[in-house]
């Protein structure tokens, strides 16, 4: 039996550390792999009191250099635009390591142990801390989870069966949306509830879903999506959290599982109207500044990889 890795599924921590890193030419694996066996360790320090919960990611190109279990149609990510030109960068990188706990002091170390580990071998390309805001609420103020499936039901949403390539593993996307907060609090209230097709006080889902909407978008159903009334289907689950920097740029840290990455890769290319339908109506407002899709394998597959 493949276990998946615990950070994924356990509940979310308050503090989340985001770090995107890429070989240099000439990298040593096994530096690298000395260095993520260290990070998977982090927690068991003597001085740690509070759990701290790593997950390691990987692109195409370096889970191929780790291992054999490659899941089926593992893509790198490819950028998204709009027909009218809203743009979803792509900047794939080979390595994220994800880092919660509710000490942000425990997220900042581990990612600075592992950043200068592999320092010389792996540049790091981008980091974000983030944090759970409030009860779960996008800096929009809705609340974002309501739809995730049930704890119960997570493992077998979002992690591979048994038998297949990759099996315990789970397929990821990861982005930083910016939001343009201004723009989002100037709409009305019915505006705003449109956008994302649920409520602001306690997130009831609209009986009425505008095209436009977000649910009209992501709530993949047989036959219509957002159609109530039939089974869901391709269902992930959302790790997201916001992040506020210094210089006022504000947003989400997109983070979601799932078992199949086309079903990832069908919400993006429906957000960005790819497909006919208009675009959702978060991209008036919000931007990603990074995307990229990894796969994080299960327990014994990074255990045989990194021995
Ligand atoms: C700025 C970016 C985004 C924001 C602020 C956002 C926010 C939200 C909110 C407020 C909800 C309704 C409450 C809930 O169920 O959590 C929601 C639902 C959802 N979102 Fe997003 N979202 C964003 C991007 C995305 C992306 C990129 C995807 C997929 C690739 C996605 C997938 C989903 C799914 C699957 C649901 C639940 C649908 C269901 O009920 O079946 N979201 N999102």
């Amino acid at each position: 039996m493949a276990n998946p890795q615990p950070a994924i599924l356990t509940n979310l921590t308050k503090y989340q550390w985001y770090t995107h890193l890429s070989r240099v030419e000439g990298a040593d694996l096994g530096v690298i792999k000395k260095a993520l066996n260290d990070v998977r360790a982090a927690g068991t320090d003597v001085g740690v009191t509070v759990p701290v919960n790593v997950c390691l990611l990987f692109g195409p190109t370096l889970l191929a250099d780790l291992t054999n279990d490659i899941p089926e149609d593992f893509q790198p990510y490819p950028g998204y635009e709009s027909p009218d030109g809203k743009v979803a960068k792509g900047t794939q990188e080979e390595l994220l390591l994800w880092v919660h706990s509710d000490d942000k002091d425990l997220c900042w170390e581990t990612q600075f142990n592992f950043r200068n580990a592999v320092a010389g071998h792996m540049n790091v390309a981008r980091e974000t801390p983030t944090f759970i805001y409030r009860n779960s609420l996008d800096l929009t103020g809705f609340i974002d989870g309501t739809g995730n499936p049930e704890p119960h039901e997570q493992h077998d949403r979002a992690i591979i069966d048994e038998g297949q390539p990759g099996a315990g593993g789970s397929f990821c996307i990861a982005q930083r949306w910016v939001h343009d907060l201004k723009y989002f609090n100037g709409l009305s209230l019915e505006e705003q509830q449109n956008v994302f097709g649920r409520t602001k006080d306690d997130s009831t889902r609209l009986d009425v879903q505008v095209p436009t909407s977000h649910l009209a978008h992501v709530e993949l159903r047989e036959g219509d999506t957002a159609d109530a009334s039939k089974p869901k289907r391709g269902e992930m689950v959302r790790r997201s959290t916001p992040y506020a920097f210094h210089d006022g740029t504000v947003g989400l840290y997109f983070m979601g599982f799932s078992k199949t990455q086309a079903v990832l890769r069908e919400r993006m290319e429906a957000m960005y109207g790819q497909n006919g339908q208009p675009r959702d109506a978060i991209t008036d407002y919000s931007t990603p500044a990074s995307g990229s899709y990894y796969f994080a394998p299960s327990v014994e597959t990074l255990d045989a990889a990194l021995a």
